[in-house]
């Protein structure tokens, strides 16, 4: 996101706050996916996804592995709920495997695979947790990729179809729905740099899949207003809070590498979700990659559906400044470099480290950022209520005894609900913040080995062990406040 020229300033509070109260209807929960967590990858029928051969191909996630088995959680869900009802959430975010439901993307349904998230939802209502389903988190059924997947457009009519499948057998008891996590990397890290499945390293791919992705979003978002009146419907969005060559907040307009990275990064989705149509400036960056023309009449119609709220996820800021072309070009963009572009059109841009301290992801932990990027939405799209659908933090944990003490964790967590209260004290219509993640889990082209849970998950033997973070957050729920 680009922020207001008057908010440039180098003097960053330190966002280390404590006693800051939430409101009693501000949610407060954790968030997970299905590939990440619940192994089982041909139990009761369900289908491949992309993920499943993406991580069976050697070379492309870190030590091979795969989730397969992951954390085990659709074997261990009453133990997990239970784990949730512990730390007292008053929300969980998880996602529907589109391959349980439909193993092969279209056709018939796979009750089992249904019957699942019935359990799922049920014992989530039963334990007064509020079910947030996500409808995609990336794991789309290997056989629609092999038809071309978001490449294609039919893609989206099957994830309509999908969609209403699962609102018509689910929708009575979720009141929150989300279409798409982070279609950014769906298409961006999926289709153009290839870190992430299908592994495509294809620019002009990836825009398409922009569009389909969005188009599929639009559908659903039709299908849910039909089948599930009452319920509330978003979508989640990772952003990337773009700075300048200093490192500082910069304003798109007057700086060429910032407005290159805002189009593609954060414009290509909120411009068509919620002003219409693609922004001109991203139409002419990308001319010598696609001419779009596979943006149809109606199109930007569909996809700008009224929303109840936008999913915001947030990690870390992002810097940029054109490239000399000579000096080898800066790549630390926050994502595993497998030598695709993931910035089609862009090229000439490059992404220079940023300052630490960084995570174990090498991300820099910047809470000032969350804080922009809320104030900015707000001022934006003053009438869309947001919520934070992810924000954490990985580190190389250690289990001693029976505790793990994250401290890092734990001033992370601290330092971003600052920012949040403040953002809230702004006057931005915040809605809720669900921590990423509930579980240690498969962390994507990084295997197992980065560590995102507040609670720590020995993938020897599956056991569960609360973090100290765990422990913050489930008194930061409690009290609803920032705790000492
Ligand atoms: C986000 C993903 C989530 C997790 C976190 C660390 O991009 O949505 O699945 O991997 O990053």
């Amino acid at each position: 996101m680009t922020i207001d020229s008057q908010d440039r300033t180098r003097d960053r509070p330190d966002y280390r706050d404590s006693g800051l109260r939430f409101p009693a209807d501000f949610l407060l929960g954790a968030a997970t996916a299905s590939y990440q967590i619940e192994g089982a990858a041909t139990a009761d029928g369900r289908g491949p996804s992309i993920w499943d051969t993406f991580s069976a191909t050697p070379g492309k996630i870190t030590n091979g592995d795969t989730g397969d088995v992951a954390v085990d959680h659709y074997n261990r869900l009453e133990e997990d709920l239970d784990l949730m009802a512990e730390l007292g959430l008053e929300a969980y975010r998880f996602s529907i495997a589109w391959p349980r439901i439909q193993p092969t993307g279209s056709g018939p349904v796979n009750e089992a695979g249904l019957a699942f998230y019935g359990r799922l939802i049920d014992g989530l209502n039963a334990r007064g947790i509020r079910p947030i389903a996500t409808l995609y988190h990336w794991d789309l059924p290997q056989p629609l990729e092999d038809a071309g997947g978001w490449t294609n457009r039919d893609t989206a009519y099957r994830f309509a179809e999908y969609a209403r499948i699962v609102a018509e057998a689910l929708g009575d008891r979720v009141p929150v729905w989300t279409t798409l996590n982070e279609p950014w990397c769906s298409a961006f890290l999926g289709y153009g740099s290839g870190a992430h499945a299908p592994g495509r390293t294809d620019g002009a791919a990836a825009l398409t899949a922009v569009h389909h992705l969005n188009l599929a979003h639009g559908l659903a978002v039709q299908v849910l207003r039909e089948v599930v009146p009452q319920a509330d419907v978003s979508i989640t969005l990772n952003f990337h809070v773009v700075r300048d060559a200093d490192g500082l907040p910069a304003d798109g307009a007057d700086n060429e590498a910032v407005r290159r990275i805002d189009a593609l990064a954060n414009r290509s989705f909120t411009h068509p979700l919620l002003i219409g149509g693609y922004p001109e400036d991203l139409i002419e960056d990308t001319a010598a990659a696609t001419d779009w023309s596979f943006v149809l009449p109606g199109d930007a119609e569909i996809i700008r559906q009224p929303l109840d709220f936008l999913g915001v996820n947030y990690y870390s800021t992002m810097r940029v400044r054109m490239w000399d072309g000579t000096t080898p070009r800066a790549r630390a963009d926050g994502h595993k470099d497998v030598g695709g572009s993931a910035w089609p059109g862009s090229d000439n841009v490059e992404f220079p480290a940023q300052e630490g301290p960084y995570t174990a992801m090498g991300w820099n932990i910047a809470p000032d950022g969350l804080e922009e990027l809320l104030l900015s939405l707000s001022s934006q799209h003053p009438d869309l209520p947001l919520m934070i659908t992810e924000n954490g933090a990985s580190f190389d944990d250690e289990v001693v005894g029976d505790r793990v003490h994250d401290a890092e964790r734990v001033d992370y967590l601290r330092r971003h609900f600052t920012a949040a209260h403040r953002a809230m004290q702004q006057g931005v219509d915040l809605r809720g913040y669900l921590v990423w993640s509930l579980l240690d889990n498969f962390e994507w082209g990084y295997g197992y080995s980065k560590r995102f849970g507040i609670v720590h998950v020995d993938y020897d033997t599956q056991k569960r062990t609360l973090k100290d973070s765990a422990r913050w957050v489930a008194q930061l729920i409690e009290e609803h406040a920032i705790p000492e």
